[in-house]
């Protein structure tokens, strides 16, 4: 695979998972928000252009902050944004809540009567339009804090619903902390229970992985698939994740092995 492919695919995934249907939850139509209150805000270095950016934009807590209080309290719900081919990502909403994240709607160089300049996405160019999570802070982690762009609503559902079988049933501390920690970093590319993205191998069905993975070199390839296989296309966790957050992903993963789809 080339380099260029390479890119566009970590960066399909890091931008871009499933698609599904948000209905029946609480959804922000973005065509809808008011952009009154707009800020100004410098990026050092936005991933799509390679280069520093300046846009208007809302932050994202101000839209956040319509879903209804009760919903925004209830246990283990996740953000949604869908992008308007109907695709989607999710963040953990504390994340979403805390780290100044903006919904950017105008890239102030983008000449007078347009609101973006395009970039290209593989063979395709494109612009962002009509909304694009971005975030200002420098060095934040881009599977904690994704950016997706031509963004079309936002909703929130609880982890349960939008990762459907991939979510354990039996729930201890160690099992939601390493769910959690697989929703974030695994589930764009690895589906459970056939739920999540095709990039790389089922993990559960019909054989869970630690019915044939050597178990405990399980944590160390999560941490650094390079180091055991060359040319792979996963990428290394080792500058993200540490051996205890890989031992936690063990653990969910070990647990699905009781939960396989059908047997429920
Ligand atoms: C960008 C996509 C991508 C991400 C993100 C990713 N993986 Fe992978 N993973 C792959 C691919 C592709 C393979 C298999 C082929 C290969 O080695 O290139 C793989 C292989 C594996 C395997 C070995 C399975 C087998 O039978 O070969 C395990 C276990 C695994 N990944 C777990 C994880 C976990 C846990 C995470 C999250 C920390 C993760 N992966 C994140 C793409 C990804």
């Amino acid at each position: 695979m080339t380099r260029l492919k390479f890119f566009l695919f970590l960066l399909i995934a890091i931008f871009k998972s499933h698609s599904v249907s948000a209905e029946g939850w609480p959804t922000i139509e973005l065509s809808g928000i008011d952009l009154t209150t707009v800020k100004r805000i410098q990026i050092k270095e936005d991933p799509v252009y390679k280069t520093s950016k300046e846009y208007e934009a809302i932050p994202l807590a101000q839209v956040l902050s319509r879903f209804p209080e009760a919903d925004r309290a209830a246990k283990d719900r996740v953000v949604v944004f869908t992008a308007k081919d109907g695709y989607s990502v999710s963040m953990a909403l504390a994340d979403a809540m805390s780290e100044h994240g903006y919904i950017a709607f105008r890239d102030t160089e983008a000449p007078s009567g347009q609101k973006w300049l395009t970039f290209k996405f593989g063979k395709e160019t494109i612009t962002p339009a009509p909304f694009y999570l971005v975030w200002p802070k420098q060095g934040l982690d881009k599977w904690r804090y994704p950016w997706p762009f031509q963004l079309a609503s936002i909703s929130l559902q609880p982890a349960s619903t939008y990762f459907g079988a991939a979510a354990p049933a039996k729930i201890t501390d160690d099992i939601r902390t390493g769910f959690n920690l697989f929703s974030t970093y695994c589930i764009r590319c690895h589906s459970v229970n056939l739920s999540g993205g095709q990039v790389g191998p089922e993990l559960n069905v019909p054989k869970n992985i630690t019915e044939y993975f050597i178990e405990a070199e399980l944590a160390g390839f999560i941490l650094n698939a390079p180091a055991y296989r060359s040319g792979t296309k996963m990428p290394s966790f080792e500058k993200i994740l540490d051996r205890q957050q890989a031992k936690a992903i063990v653990t969910y993963l070990k647990q699905m092995k009781n939960e396989k789809a059908g047997t429920k």
